[in-house]
């Protein structure tokens, strides 16, 4: 009865798994302002051409520079975990395995990508890098990267979020990282939100306008923006997740997997997590594979498939995706990281191909499944994971009632030890669900309408 399925350093995955190389549907590209496909060259002002071109790159295996590996052995290979706790407790006959991202520095996975974002603009010859936060994890993150890699670090942290989680700014600053709560007066695009509304609790899209308008306008050019999700580069380094995690299914005698589960905010852990098994579902297995975001921001679920921009000030090209609209200010769940209007173009055009499905959940159901997750194998783990712990949970029980020895894989993507509000709040019966109403979803995508069809 193994419980951790290690793999040694030598075992680390030495490439990274470029789904682009192999969708059925090839994707649709990111417009301009003049509704044309961008070139590379648009997009230099904001990212370092090395990283561009991985953002485009249709090769199918990318090589992890040394030195990145180096960075990365810190915490990686990430152990692979067998639930059997948690197995017990629902009694199911299923065998439930977690990929523990939480045992990175930062808490999560997002240093995955942070470690070679920070590197290539490093290599670039770039001095500072902005960034935007929703729960706080992205910006640790990158402050991490930067301590370690030598780059001055700007954070624009969702307000709602910089209040409920003040000690993640105190965690940036101890990277040597500056955290500010967005909207802020330091942007034309913080500005204007503030003129408009004073009291709003903030969004992804507004804090990517700050964060990216800082960076174009660095009168030496020295800055560029990091982004902790949606993009093609960003997908592409977490896939070390999934790597992984097919190494140490094999260790642990696993010759099928049936279910791979990983919550989606931008789309990135579960990006990671699902890309390499989707590569073996292109390939003929059969696996069914869940994304899971929040019924109050039900962008996979129910919001069209377009063209829009990741953020309020329209200051990124149009990109494919299903989004809720670019101005769509999400309730303020505890789930910080799952508020965002859009999901990754990669992960829309696997919903759309059918390589994966997409599920909505409430947040009561999530808050239980990550207290009971905590009873039994002892991880507290954040709001954004509980969702796919909650589908997990589903899936155990289902494979119960059916009789059938299924495998589950998920992607615990972060601990929750800077989200104890959520929990209090959650013992003390003051949070509530909520799904987004119909009409103002319909309101919201109303302004899609402005933008050319996919
Ligand atoms: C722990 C954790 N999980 C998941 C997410 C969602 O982001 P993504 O969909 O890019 O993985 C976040 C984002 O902040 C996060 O902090």
């Amino acid at each position: 009865m193994r419980t951790k399925i290690l793999l040694n350093e030598d075992e680390i995955p030495r490439q990274w798994y470029n789904l682009a190389a192999d969708l059925p549907t090839p994707m649709a590209p990111p417009l301009g302002p003049d509704g044309k496909p961008i070139s590379p060259e648009m997009l230099a002002p904001v990212f370092p051409m090395n990283l561009i071109e991985q953002e485009v790159s249709q090769e199918r295996w990318i090589d992890i520079p040394e030195e990145v590996l180096q960075l990365l052995y810190r915490w990686r290979p990430a152990p692979l975990v067998r639930a059997h706790a948690l197995e017990k407790a629902l009694g199911t006959p299923a065998r439930i395995y977690y990929k523990n991202e939480s045992v990175s520095p930062a808490g999560s996975h997002k240093p995955n990508t942070a470690i070679p974002q920070a590197w290539y603009n490093k290599e670039f010859g770039i001095k500072k890098l902005t960034t935007e936060t929703g729960a706080g994890q992205w910006g640790s993150a990158l402050s991490f990267a930067g301590a370690l890699i030598g780059l001055e670090i700007k954070v624009y942290m969702v307000r709602i979020s910089f209040d409920q989680k003040p000690f993640r700014k105190v965690m940036m600053e101890t990277w040597g990282g500056k955290c500010i709560p967005s909207p802020s007066n330091q942007t034309q695009a913080g500005r204007d939100v503030l003129a408009k509304d004073p009291d709003t609790p903030g969004s992804l899209g507004i804090a990517i306008s700050e964060a990216i308008e800082e960076a174009v306008t660095d009168p030496k050019g020295e800055t560029r923006y990091a982004l902790g999700s949606v993009l093609n580069h960003v997908m592409l380094h977490q896939t070390i997740i999934g790597l992984e995690a097919k190494k140490q299914l094999e260790k642990a005698g696993e010759k099928n997997v049936d279910v791979v589960i990983g919550c989606a905010g931008g789309g990135s852990n579960f990006a990671g997590l699902s890309f390499p098994f989707i590569h073996d579902k292109i390939n003929g297995a059969d696996i069914d594979i869940i994304a899971v975001e929040p019924a109050s921001c039900p962008t996979m679920t129910r919001a069209p498939f377009a063209y829009d921009h990741g953020d309020v000030a329209k200051m990124t090209p149009l990109l494919p995706m299903h989004s809720l609209g670019h101005t769509f200010v999400p309730a303020p769940i505890h789930a910080g990281g799952l508020r965002y209007h859009g999901i990754a173009p990669l992960v829309s055009a696997a919903i759309n191909d059918n390589l994966i499905r997409a599920e909505s959940l409430h947040q009561l159901e999530c808050y239980q499944a990550a207290v009971t997750f905590a009873r039994t194998e002892g991880i507290i783990i954040a709001p954004e994971t509980s969702h796919a712990v909650a589908s997990a949970i589903r899936e155990a029980n289902k494979a119960k009632d059916e009789g059938a020895e299924k495998v589950i894989v998920f992607n615990l993507s972060g601990h929750g030890l800077m989200d104890l509000l959520g929990y209090q709040k959650f013992f003390a019966g003051e949070l509530h669900d909520y799904a987004m109403p119909e009409e103002e979803l319909q309101k919201t995508v109303a302004q899609l309408a402005d933008y050319p069809k996919p």
